[in-house]
């Protein structure tokens, strides 16, 4: 199979990026070089999501009781799809006796519902108050034994974790890739990962509806465009909200965060060496994407009136040819 695109190169001028703000404070554009494993856009990116641990501990939007009653669930398209590919009888999916990694765990709710469906899961994410409140959580519901949870930065994930062609499954969804400056290599690492015959579970916001910002113009009909699809730079920004908790002011508004097309995210896992066994778009997300959004049940949100304008989610289900599934 073969995934082109025409991309400009991440040298070419980004006007978006520039408005936002500039890297050293000057009104020109940039072209920049990024170093996965060290940099600014790591240390902004860090600090913000150690600031966002207590707030989402606290909140709605990650209640924990569900979990804590010993019946964690992920989102109903995760749901779907996992239990498509790991049938339980009581049709959720089971994961007794496999390997699971999940790599930018958070503080570990889906790590710990993943446990609970049977598997020994090690959560990956670069945060130490989230892997602290996740080693917390894990003693809480009594899934310590078969949880394990690392801090470090994903580009430095086979040093954390040094053992090759072991993981079942690699599961990563909903709010990953786009604080990633280097897709190649997160695919690159996936495949390391996962065994011979092994899966890869991705789902996120859907590229097509990445464009989109609905903040400039809450009142209007729908989100309005706000991001180029083929913008190669990233996009240095700065809010002080958070998507878990409406009241939230953070202090470290500062985020690097990068879009990457739907092309780039597949031919990147294909170049890697894995095999696409299925791509999904879906037109709900698991978070209000955008003010316009509206409640679709189970924590999801979908377009006003069921109208589906663009799928505003992407799933790439992926496997490490080999082996016996
Ligand atoms: C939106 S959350 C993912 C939540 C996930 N859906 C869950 O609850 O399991 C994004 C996570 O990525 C982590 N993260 C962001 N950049 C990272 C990096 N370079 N290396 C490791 N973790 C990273 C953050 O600390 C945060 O926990």
């Amino acid at each position: 199979m073969v995934i082109e695109n025409s991309f400009p190169t991440p040298q070419s001028v980004n006007p978006r990026a520039a408005s936002v703000t500039s890297l050293d404070g000057a009104d020109e554009p940039h072209a920049v070089s990024i170093n996965p494993r060290d940099g600014e856009w790591l240390d902004a990116n860090r600090a913000q999501w150690d600031e966002r641990v207590p707030l989402h501990l606290a909140s709605d939007f990650y209640d924990q009781s569900a979990l804590r009653a010993g019946d964690g669930r992920l989102t109903p398209i995760d749901e779907a799809e996992l239990q498509g590919l790991f049938p339980g009888d009581d049709g959720r999916f089971r994961l007794d006796g496999k390997r699971v990694l999940h790599l930018q765990c958070h503080f570990g709710a889906d790590t710990l519902t993943i446990a609970q469906r049977g598997a020994s899961v090690i959560g990956l994410d670069f945060s130490p108050p989230a892997i602290r409140a996740a080693r917390a959580l894990a003693a809480d519901v009594g899934l310590a034994e078969r949880t394990r949870f690392l801090i470090a930065n994903l580009y430095d994930a086979r040093h954390a974790l040094p053992e090759p062609d072991s993981f079942d499954v690699v599961f990563t969804t909903w709010g990953t890739i786009g604080w990633l400056p280097d897709v190649a290599e997160w695919a690159r690492i996936i495949e390391w990962f996962l065994a011979p015959g092994g899966t890869l579970y991705f789902a996120d916001g859907h590229p097509a509806a990445m464009v989109f910002d609905s903040t400039s113009s809450p009142s209007a009909p729908l989100p309005e465009f706000a991001y180029p699809y083929g913008d190669r730079n990233p996009l240095i920004l700065d809010q002080a909200d958070d998507y878990a908790d409406g009241d939230a002011v953070l202090t470290h508004t500062r985020s690097w965060e990068w879009a990457h097309p739907t092309s780039e995210i597949v031919g990147a896992l294909l170049e890697a060496g894995l095999q696409i066994d299925k791509l999904g778009e879906h037109f709900e997300v698991p978070w209000k994407m955008f003010d316009q959004l509206v409640p679709t049940g189970d924590g999801m949100f979908g377009w006003p009136d069921g109208t589906p304008w663009l799928p505003l989610a992407l799933e790439v289900v992926a496997s490490k040819p080999g082996g016996e599934r």
